[in-house]
């Protein structure tokens, strides 16, 4: 049985036969209606969601299959005290895979190591972000033509953004990739993602504070959001909340060709004058999230379609 806890889970090949699949879904829809019926996908939302929870059920519904979960801790009995290894065993009983975000890193795996179904990582802490990441490379394959060769700007919160930390593990994989890592001093990228996913692929990189000197340079601008939630304090987020901001203007600057991608959700780092430009693809990038989730889904329950 596979989980998904990271995007090395699952080899450059296999990420590539991932992609193929989720191209043929979005060409044929309807050959792939029925393929999960009888199946049912257990949400277990332990931090807010709207995108990533939605996008499984989404998924699972477009297949055929069902749904149930739970979209807060609030509302379920982790209030009560219970662990996630004892929720996860009690799910495999009511679901046939399962999709969990958590605030602790870790807990996902935690999940997978009591799970007797598939365990899909959505999200925990500031970790990692596995099926964003898919969604990322699907729509970069799609829109760009392929993977290799980028030079990508990657802009924000790069210390606490999770999808960052997923993004960057599975584009090192790819050959001349090369990083521009855009933040204020204060948020740049964890020690252990530089020394262990960048240096230790030597993959050229750059940390640079103002974005105007380096979107001229980018096949790809990551625009993230600042992760309010994991601030020690209200002032610190205060400061940098509008740190960046890209807007018509800077984008003028901009390559013909640069894509804009956004994990989603926004709050003022794109202004909404920017969503018309073409190269703005942070909306069409939902909609490979949905197309990736269904493949990443048969995949794990080895449903074959003819
Ligand atoms: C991201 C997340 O939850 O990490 N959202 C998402 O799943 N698309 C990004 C964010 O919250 O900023």
């Amino acid at each position: 049985m596979r989980h998904l806890m990271s995007p090395l889970d699952f080899t450059v090949e296999e990420l590539d036969q991932l992609m193929d699949l989720a191209a043929d879904i979005e060409k044929h829809p309807s050959k792939y209606a029925h393929a999960c019926e009888g199946k049912k996908l257990a949400t277990l939302f332990y931090e807010p969601s709207t995108r990533t929870r939605l996008s499984h059920e989404a998924a699972m519904l477009n297949l055929g299959g069902q749904v149930l979960g739970f979209s807060s801790a609030d509302s379920s009995s982790a209030a009560k005290g219970e662990s996630v290894a004892d929720t996860i065993r009690m799910i495999s009983c009511y679901a046939d895979i399962c999709a969990i975000r958590h605030p602790k890193e870790g807990a996902p795996m935690v999940a997978a190591m009591h799970s007797s179904i598939p365990v899909i990582n959505a999200g925990d802490g500031g970790h990692q972000h596995p099926t964003q990441t898919l969604t990322d490379l699907l729509t970069i394959r799609s829109l760009k033509g392929h993977l290799d060769h980028l030079t990508i700007g990657i802009c924000g919160d790069l210390k606490f953004g999770r999808t960052v930390h997923s993004l960057i593990n599975a584009l090192v994989r790819y050959p001349g990739i090369r990083f521009l890592l855009i933040s204020p001093e204060e948020l740049r990228l964890p020690g252990y993602v530089r020394e262990d996913f960048l240096e230790k692929n030597r993959i050229p990189y750059e940390e640079v504070v103002s974005l105007d000197e380096a979107i001229p340079k980018l096949d790809l601008l990551y625009m993230t959001r600042v992760q309010k939630e994991r601030f020690f304090n209200e002032e610190d987020y205060v400061r940098m909340k509008d740190f960046y901001i890209l807007d018509r203007e800077k984008m003028q600057a901009a390559p013909k060709d640069m894509l804009v991608l956004h994990p989603l959700p926004r709050v003022n780092e794109i202004s909404v004058e920017v969503d018309d430009d073409p190269r703005a693809v942070y909306f069409r990038q939902v909609q490979y999230g949905v197309y990736i989730r269904m493949a990443l889904i048969l995949t794990l329950l080895e449903v074959q379609v003819c």
